[in-house]
Parts: structure tokens; sequence; C-alpha cells
């Protein structure tokens, strides 16, 4: 590689590490948001209900969130974008580890936390 060609490589290099850095935080919903229950039910229909049931409540592949261990004091917000985006080491049950959830940004996400915690509600766990 000549001299001339290595400037553009280091200068994707430079470029790139923010977006590692950026890894680590929390994934942020737009500013301005209006965290939708109902966008939230199809999304969650589609890529969380396999594990966690169609009724929030479990399956053999994933704990319930009608669960008090999922009580908003107890698990954030916060929980839910980083757990889609890096996955979650079992820890309070048996089932194993999360995979990270692919394709959603966090925009879905704060739509999915919404109709879980609407859910939760409903339900009675606060
Ligand atoms: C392939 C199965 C699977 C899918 C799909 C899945 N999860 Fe999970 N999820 C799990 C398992 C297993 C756990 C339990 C980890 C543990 O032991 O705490 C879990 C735990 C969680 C937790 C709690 C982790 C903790 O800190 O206790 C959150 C929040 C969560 N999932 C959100 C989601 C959301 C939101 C989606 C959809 C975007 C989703 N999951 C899709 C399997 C799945």
């Amino acid at each position: 590689m000549t001299h001339r060609n290595i400037l553009p490589v280091l200068l994707a290099a430079l470029i790139s590490l923010p977006a590692t850095a950026q890894s680590l935080q929390i994934p942020k919903p737009s500013p301005g948001l209006m965290p939708n229950p109902a966008a939230g039910k199809s999304l969650f229909v589609k890529n969380c209900a396999s594990c966690h049931g169609q009724d929030l409540k479990g399956t053999d592949k994933g704990p319930p969130f009608l669960h008090r261990v999922y009580e908003p004091s107890h698990h954030a917000d916060a929980a839910f974008q980083l757990e889609v985006k890096n996955g979650a080491r079992a820890h309070h049950w048996r089932f194993g580890d999360m995979l990270p959830v692919q394709g959603l940004s966090p925009d879905d996400v704060a739509h999915i936390t919404a109709y879980v915690r609407m859910q939760q509600r409903i339900a009675g766990i606060r």
C-alpha cells in the first residue's frame, strides 16, 4: 500500500472510533418521541412474543413481563434498550441468555416498552 492510499484508511479508522464508544452507551430514542403502546404492540408481537408470550406471560423460551421482577422501579426503561441491543445474561430465571434482537431502532424499543408498561399497569404491576 502506498502512503497515498493509507490516508483514507486512517481516516476511516478514526471516524469509526466514536461509534465503538457509542455502542457501550444506552441507546436513546429520538428527542420528543411520544412512545406509542399501539405501535409497540405490533413490534412486540413480531419481535418479542415468541419468547415472552403474546400475552406477556412468558413461554418455555423466556420469562413473563407481568411479573414483579419487571416492575418499573426494578427494571428501568433503559434496561429494555440495553437488553434488546446487547442481550441479557441469564440471571433471574433458568431460560438461558437472551440474545440481542436485531433490526429494532431505539424508537421501536421505546414503543415496545410503552406497550409493556401499559400491560403491566393493567395487571396491577407498578
Ligand atoms: C429468543 C427468545 C427471546 C426473544 C425473541 C426476546 N427475549 Fe427478552 N429475554 C429472553 C430470556 C431467556 C430472558 C431472561 C434472561 C434472564 O434470565 O434474566 C429475557 C429477558 C428480557 C428482559 C429482562 C432482562 C433482565 O435484566 O432481567 C427484557 C427487558 C427483555 N427480555 C426484553 C425483550 C424485548 C423488548 C424483546 C423484543 C424486542 C425480547 N426481549 C425478545 C428471551 C428472549
